[in-house]
C-alpha cells in the first residue's frame, strides 16, 4: 500500500524538474496526480508518461482564473483534492542596481501571488471535504528555497519571495490546523534542474564546492521530502520548513 493510496494531488510547475519528480514520486505511492504548468504540451506529456492516473492542465499560477480552473479541473477529473504542491517558480537574477521593476514583480508574482492563490483555492476545497466527512484532512507543500533563508547575490526578488513563502506557510498553517489541513514548506539548496543548469559554469562549480556533501541534489531527493510532508508520516507537522541542501547553509 502506497503512502498516498487513494489521494489526489495537484502539483504546479510539474512539467519538469523538481515538480515532475514530485508528481512521479506521488504517483508511485498511489496518488492520482494533476500536473499544472504554464506549458500545456509539457504538462500533458509529463502526465502521459506517468504510470497511473494522471492529467496535465495549463495554468499560469499568477492568474486567479487559471488557478481556480486548475483546482476545478482536479476535482472534476478525480473527485477530490487532498494534496497541493505550490512548486511553480522562475528566476530573474540581477544585482539590485541592474534589476528592473518588471523582473522584481515577475518573481514576486509567480512565487508569492501564485502560492497564495493556490492555497486560497485548495484550502476552500479541502475544508469542504473535511466538513462533509469525505476527508480527514489535507496537505499543502510550498516550495521555498534556501535563498529565502540566507539571501543570494543577485536574488533580491527571489530571496524576498522565498522568505515570504515561509511566513505565508506559517500563517495558513494556523488557519488550516483545526481542519487537519497541514501546511509546510521545503527549502531546497542546489538541485540539478534546468533552473540551475542555466547558471554560469563557474557559479555552478562554486555552489557545488560549498556543499558539505560536495554534490548537487537530485530532484527526487526533494520529492521524497515532499512525499513525507504530504503523507500521514508527517501527521503532526504543520508550519515547518525543511531544508534539503546536502548541509549547505545549515
Ligand atoms: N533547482 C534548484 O536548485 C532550486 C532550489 C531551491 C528552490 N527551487 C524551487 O523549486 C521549484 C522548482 O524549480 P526547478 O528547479 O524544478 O525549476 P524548473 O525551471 O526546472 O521548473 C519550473 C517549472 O515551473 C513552470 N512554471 C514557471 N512559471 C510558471 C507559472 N507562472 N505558472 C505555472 N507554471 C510555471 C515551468 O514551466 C517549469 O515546468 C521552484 O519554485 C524553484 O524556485 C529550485
Amino acid at each position: 500500500m502506497g503512502l498516498l493510496e487513494g489521494r489526489v494531488a495537484l502539483v504546479t510547475g510539474g512539467a519538469q524538474g523538481i515538480g515532475l519528480a514530485i508528481a512521479q514520486r506521488f504517483a508511485a505511492e498511489g496518488a492520482s496526480v494533476v500536473i499544472a504548468d504554464i506549458d500545456l504540451d509539457a504538462a500533458t506529456a509529463a502526465a502521459e508518461a506517468i504510470d497511473g492516473p494522471a492529467a496535465g492542465v495549463r495554468a499560469d499560477v499568477v492568474d486567479p482564473d487559471d488557478v481556480a480552473a486548475m483546482v476545478a479541473a482536479t476535482t472534476d477529473r478525480f473527485g477530490r483534492l487532498d494534496v497541493l504542491v505550490n512548486n511553480a517558480g522562475i528566476t530573474r537574477d540581477a544585482s539590485l542596481k541592474n534589476m528592473t521593476l518588471e523582473q522584481f514583480r515577475q518573481v514576486i508574482d509567480v512565487h508569492l501571488q501564485g502560492t497564495w492563490l493556490g492555497m486560497k483555492e485548495a484550502l476552500a476545497v479541502m475544508k469542504a471535504q473535511v466538513a462533509d466527512g469525505r476527508a480527514d484532512g489535507g496537505a499543502i507543500v510550498n516550495m521555498s528555497s534556501i535563498s529565502g533563508k540566507i539571501g543570494n547575490f543577485g536574488q533580491s526578488n527571489y530571496a524576498a519571495a522565498k522568505a515570504g513563502i515561509v511566513g505565508m506557510t506559517k500563517s495558513v498553517a494556523r488557519e488550516g490546523a483545526k481542519h487537519a489541513i497541514r501546511v509546510n514548506a521545503i527549502q531546497p539548496g542546489f538541485i540539478d534542474t534546468a533552473m540551475t543548469r542555466a547558471m554560469p559554469a563557474d557559479a555552478q562549480e562554486a555552489a557545488t564546492s560549498s556543499i558539505p556533501m560536495q554534490r548537487a541534489g537530485q530532484p527526487d531527493e526533494v520529492a521524497k521530502v515532499a512525499l513525507f510532508l504530504a503523507s500521514d508520516l508527517a501527521s503532526y507537522c504543520t508550519g515547518i520548513t525543511i531544508e534539503v541542501t546536502g548541509g549547505r547553509h545549515m
